[in-house]
């Protein structure tokens, strides 16, 4: 792998492998993904186009992707227009269902700002998306079962922002803990809104049977997290590919573990596809827990062999003086329910991982944004 297509490619081969059983049974059927231009849709949308590329014998399926595109339109997407079995229709998921869509067997939604620096310019729209847009798509649900077509299955994406930042005895974090979350800070407007939208999936499931799952995505990282998105890797690559030294906005403690996006990818459809209705599921991985100054160092390394980057890695205060308020010192999941459930079974490991994300960095280093 040299580079950036190759990286897309590979995962997306690799992601189209791992859900053999999970693909097929969307053949043929209606997807939507709203607020399928993000970092996560990039890898939403393109995997089932190319599973249709796989498979030329089996019913394609065929997706359509909303998005209000409030950070910018993104060139990916746009450069996917014109394939036969995709829609994108610029909607907002705070708006009812057009009227003149048909209806769709299976939902993803993915509609909500999800980098702290920009839902916390965009908080009221964050909250409406994760609260009155989801609870629009539940009552479209009822709707759909009244006419007698059902939606099969849909996925919420909640985040394990809703643990908020857990007490020691709390990690690693089970999806039975029920956090320690700030409801007036900084970050509420993005965990809160998160929480009760689980709150809604859970009451339509068990009220309705709305077969609605829900995903805690734990810090994704990879391929289409566009350089400006202020989330810390981007930041990274964008010191390394304008020649800067690697700026560190804490003092490098905190620590994480990171999911490389193509497992995640393969986490998030089978919780659709084979989750239970609301329930929800860890997607991360248990180990390595590293801090954000490893992080740093494993990128420096990294650019110095594939690029023969000479920076080194430098602290400073960040201007947004909210930037690490209510930031969590760990982050770090169980997935034994996504495991045994699911088939769940992450493999990309960190170095590898970071090694793509590098390489589709120095292919992809303009992004619109807003
Ligand atoms: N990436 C992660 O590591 C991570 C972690 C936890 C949770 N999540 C959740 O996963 C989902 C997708 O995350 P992402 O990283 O792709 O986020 P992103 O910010 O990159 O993309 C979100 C997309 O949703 C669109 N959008 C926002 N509000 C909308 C609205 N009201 N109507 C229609 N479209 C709207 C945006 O234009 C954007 O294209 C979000 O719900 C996020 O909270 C992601």
């Amino acid at each position: 792998m040299n580079n950036a297509s190759d990286v897309v490619s590979t995962d997306l081969d690799y992601i189209c492998e791992n859900l053999a059983e999970e693909f097929p049974q969307l053949s043929g059927k209606r997807l939507l993904i709203i607020g399928g231009g993000g970092f996560l849709g990039y890898y939403l949308v393109q995997s089932v186009l190319r599973w249709n590329t796989r498979n030329p014998a089996a019913k394609p399926i065929h997706l359509t992707v909303f998005d209000n595109y409030i950070r910018g339109v993104p060139t990916w997407l746009t450069d996917l227009t014109g394939n036969p079995n995709l829609t994108l229709r610029k909607h907002d998921v705070v708006n009812p269902m057009p009227a003149d869509e048909a209806g769709f067997d299976w939902i993803i939604h993915a509609a909500s700002i999800a980098s702290p620096t920009f839902y916390r310019k965009y908080p009221i729209e964050t909250m409406d998306a994760n609260v009155n847009g989801l609870r629009l798509l539940l009552d479209y649900c009822l709707a759909q079962k009244a006419k007698g077509q059902p939606v099969e299955g849909m996925l919420f994406y909640s985040t394990s922002e809703i643990y908020g930042d857990p007490t020691p005895e709390h990690i690693p974090t089970p999806e039975t803990y029920r956090g320690n979350v700030s409801c007036t800070g900084p970050r509420a407007c993005y965990d809160e809104s998160k929480r009760y939208g689980e709150t809604l999936c859970v009451n339509f499931a068990a009220q309705h049977g709305v077969p609605v799952k829900m995903a805690r995505p734990f810090n994704n990282y990879g391929p289409g997290l566009k350089i400006t998105d202020r989330r810390v890797l981007p930041d990274f690559a964008r010191n390394v590919f304008a020649g800067e030294d690697i700026v560190m906005l804490s003092d490098g403690s905190p620590t994480r573990t990171f999911c490389y996006i193509a497992d995640a990818i393969v986490g998030y459809y089978k919780i659709m596809v084979r989750g239970r209705a609301g329930e929800a599921y860890n997607i991360g991985v248990e180990g390595p827990e590293v801090s954000m100054k490893f992080v740093a160092e494993t990128v420096t390394r990294l650019s110095s062999e594939l690029f023969g980057y000479t920076g080194k890695v430098v602290t400073q205060q960040s201007s947004d003086k909210d930037y690490l308020v209510d930031n969590p010192n760990r982050r770090c999941p169980i997935i034994t329910k996504a495991r045994t459930e699911l088939g769940y079974n992450p493999q990309i490991t960190l170095d590898e991982g970071m090694k793509r994300a590098m390489l589709w960095y120095q292919g992809n280093q303009l992004a619109v944004d807003a």
